[in-house]
């Protein structure tokens, strides 16, 4: 079956020479003139891969991009702009547009970033089924950091304590659950339940009984009584994560069992006493929510006192190649693989890039590149793009502009390739005549 590519275009010279191209690609291409009418194809075929121009007669490009990231996440999207629109282009990228290419441009480059687009997003759902069926979790923390070696220490000491709650805060991605599981593996609970909820997965009309349960009668529907996480966990440890997201109407409930280790079922008149640690954790930032009045200060200061902090992983360079190697011995394993070692090109950008999604990025990046790498070497190659990009989603309030970002990027490029441009363009998956101009037009000689 060929990939279906939706071309959004209002000007019917360039939807027609796009039609031309991509069906000479092996593409599948249909063309829609209005943001309207790739609405309504959207919702009646199968799509792969959209084309996206910005400026559409009836809606702002931007807006059908959003619609489509709400109803239709997988789809990668490729944003068509001007070469003045560098804004335009930085927004599409935030908002989740998967590569943007620059109008005029050239059909090689076309036909290049629409088959890379292609090629990851199969990769991403060939990937997304292999780890359903396969799983395999890693306990231990690594690393040997002075970061790590002072969290492992805190870490003892924490679990020696039998029943104070502890908060674990941290960037996205950094072990914090990984945390809560080696506290309660230290402590004298280890035997008894490690119980974990993600608050914010749970509609907060069902998170009360989740966390205290009911009594028969307690509602209409409950027939019979059910007991709540908080009696599960009795003896163990009920690991809340991403406590910053609890009702503020739950919030005194928590309080009052951190305080008292008691609780109420709904509908029950007898209180329930259990022993349990709550270890919680969240990556916002508490204080800023306090402040906010969504999260409760007596609630904030009942968790503060026992607070581990993880490090994100850019405080802890040295340790990126221990991880590295330890994702690269499972993953192998889970893909009966056998990638040996990582070029030094590819070394030197995996040590060098700033991580924002942490430790689950790098897993996340390994994985990809084991699953398409060829050799048994990882190269340059094997990386997403953003990583050679360097920080290619820009940060708040501190754009580089895009003009910048290339330039960046093709430098890096040619210092790897040490000046070798047909290799240079290669990597970056352009044709030689496009780089040779880029580096004329930026001056990078
Ligand atoms: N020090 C470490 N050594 C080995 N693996 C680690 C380490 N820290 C984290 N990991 C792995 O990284 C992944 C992410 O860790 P975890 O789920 O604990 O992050 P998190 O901080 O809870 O992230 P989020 O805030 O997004 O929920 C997991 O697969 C975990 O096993
Ligand atoms: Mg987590």
């Amino acid at each position: 079956m060929k990939p279906v590519v939706l071309i959004v275009e209002d000007d019917q010279l360039m939807s027609d020479s796009l039609i031309k191209v991509l069906s000479g690609e092996g593409l599948n291409p249909l063309a829609a003139g209005t943001g309207g009418e790739a609405k309504k194809i959207l919702e009646s075929t199968v799509i792969h891969l959209i084309l996206l121009d910005i400026n559409l007669p009836d809606m702002d490009g931007l807006d059908l991009l959003k619609v489509v990231e709400e109803t239709e996440p997988d789809i990668p999207v490729l944003v068509m702009t001007a070469y003045t629109d560098v804004t335009v282009a930085v927004n599409a990228m935030k908002k989740g547009a998967t590569d943007y290419i620059q109008k005029p441009f050239e059909l090689d480059e076309l036909k290049v970033i629409v088959h890379k687009a292609l090629e990851n997003s199969r990769l991403k759902s060939e990937l997304t089924t292999l780890k359903r069926s396969r799983k395999t979790e890693h306990t231990e923390i690594i690393g040997k950091s002075q970061k790590v070696k002072d969290l492992k220490k805190l870490i003892s000491v924490v679990a020696e304590t039998p029943r104070t709650p502890v908060l674990v805060v941290g960037e996205s991605g950094t072990g914090k659950e990984l945390v809560a599981a080696a506290i309660h593996q230290a402590s004298d609970r280890k035997n008894f339940p490690l119980v974990k909820i993600n608050v914010s997965a749970i509609p907060e009309n069902l998170l009360e009984s989740e966390f205290f349960g009911y009594k028969r009668g307690a509602f209409t529907d409950a027939k019979e009584s059910k007991k709540g996480l908080f009696e599960l966990a009795n003896n163990g440890t009920l690991f809340l994560d991403e406590v910053g997201e609890m009702q503020h109407s739950l919030q005194p409930k928590l309080l009052r069992f951190l305080e008292t280790q008691t609780f109420n079922p709904i509908g029950g008149i007898k209180e329930i006493k259990v022993d349990v640690r709550v270890i919680a954790a969240t990556n916002q930032d508490l204080s800023q929510l306090v402040s906010e009045g969504r999260f409760r200060d007596d609630l904030y200061y009942r968790l503060k006192v026992m607070v581990i902090e993880v490090p994100s992983l850019r405080e802890r360079r040295e340790d990126i190649s221990e991880l590295i190697d330890l994702f690269l011995a499972m993953v192998n394993k889970e893909l009966r693989k056998n990638v040996k070692s990582v070029s030094k090109e590819a070394k030197t950008i995996l040590m060098n890039y700033k991580w924002p999604g942490n430790i689950r990025e790098l897993k996340n990046v390994i994985e990809r590149a084991v699953i398409i790498s060829q050799s048994d070497t990882l190269n340059v190659e094997n990386l997403p793009m953003e990583l050679i990009k360097g920080e290619q989603v820009p940060q708040k309030g501190n754009f580089k502009k895009i003009s910048e970002m290339e330039q960046d990027y093709i430098k890096k490029v040619l210092s790897f390739t040490t000046g070798n441009k047909s290799e240079a363009a290669k990597i970056l998956g352009i044709s030689r005549s496009t780089l040779f101009e880029k580096i004329k037009r930026y001056n990078l000689n």
